[in-house]
């Protein structure tokens, strides 16, 4: 039944989840892109066409997104996080509302994680979200690996949240992509960490000039 699921993409114009949505879409899955600018919707799925022509792909602003989608990936700035949730909730209810969002900030160009009072943009947003199942992904997941189909996406995504049921079918889901393997990060108060350690993979990244990702060892097969 995943496979017929649609994804929206909020934030779906930008480099993480135009990525994602190149991904899920060639797993097979319908993606719809979600944003505030039809010609910026436009111009992405131009572009992931000219990569895979076979993608099933629309766009549409963001209410709409919400409301034909089965599964929501929310993927914009942390600034952005709350007024995008808080205008697309009343379409939210009862799904899964996948959130990549790091509140990260710069200074001097090293890289750090903004400390949230509730802890993490992911439990922000279900706070934000109370009927809805969060679930965080994909943080640690660089959109120029998503966005090269000669790269593998060779890395582990750690999954968390506190709707068992959800987070397994977002475990699956996230093992569609080729290369990638899913980790139960446990409940949704986890996903600081996660968000947190993007601040280390960018500044890694600053030192080897490389699209940084984890994988972990010690886990059972
Ligand atoms: N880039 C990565 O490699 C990466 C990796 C892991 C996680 N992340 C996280 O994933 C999220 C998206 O990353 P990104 O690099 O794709 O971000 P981005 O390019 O800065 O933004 C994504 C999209 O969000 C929308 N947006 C921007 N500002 C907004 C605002 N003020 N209000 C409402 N919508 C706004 C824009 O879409 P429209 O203008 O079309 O509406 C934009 O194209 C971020 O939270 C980032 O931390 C990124």
């Amino acid at each position: 039944m995943l496979s017929k699921e649609i994804i929206g993409i909020i934030g779906g114009t930008g480099p993480e989840g135009q990525g994602l949505a190149l991904r899920l879409g060639l797993a097979g899955f319908p993606i719809i892109i979600g944003s505030r600018n039809p010609e910026k919707g436009t111009a992405a799925i131009e572009k992931l066409l000219s990569i895979a022509p076979d993608l099933s792909l629309s766009c549409k602003d963001n209410l709409s997104t919400a409301e034909q989608s089965d599964i929501v990936v929310i993927s914009v700035p942390f600034e952005a996080h709350q007024p995008t949730l808080e205008a697309i909730k009343s379409h939210l209810v009862g799904k899964i509302v996948i959130n990549v969002v790091v509140p990260l900030t710069f200074n001097k160009g090293t890289a750090y994680p903004v400390v949230l009072p509730e802890g993490s943009a992911a439990v922000q947003s279900q706070n934000l979200l109370p009927e809805s199942k969060v679930i965080s992904a994909f943080h640690n997941v660089a959109a120029p690996h998503l966005l090269t189909l000669s790269h593998s996406v060779d890395c582990d995504v750690i999954i968390c949240g506190d709707d068992e049921q959800a987070k397994r079918k977002v475990c699956s889901l996230a093992e569609h992509i080729q290369g990638v393997k899913s980790i139960d990060g446990g409940p949704l108060s986890n996903a600081q960490f996660s968000e947190q350690l993007t601040a280390l993979l960018i500044n890694l990244n600053k030192i080897y000039k490389s699209h940084t990702m984890i994988r972990f060892t010690g886990l059972p097969a």
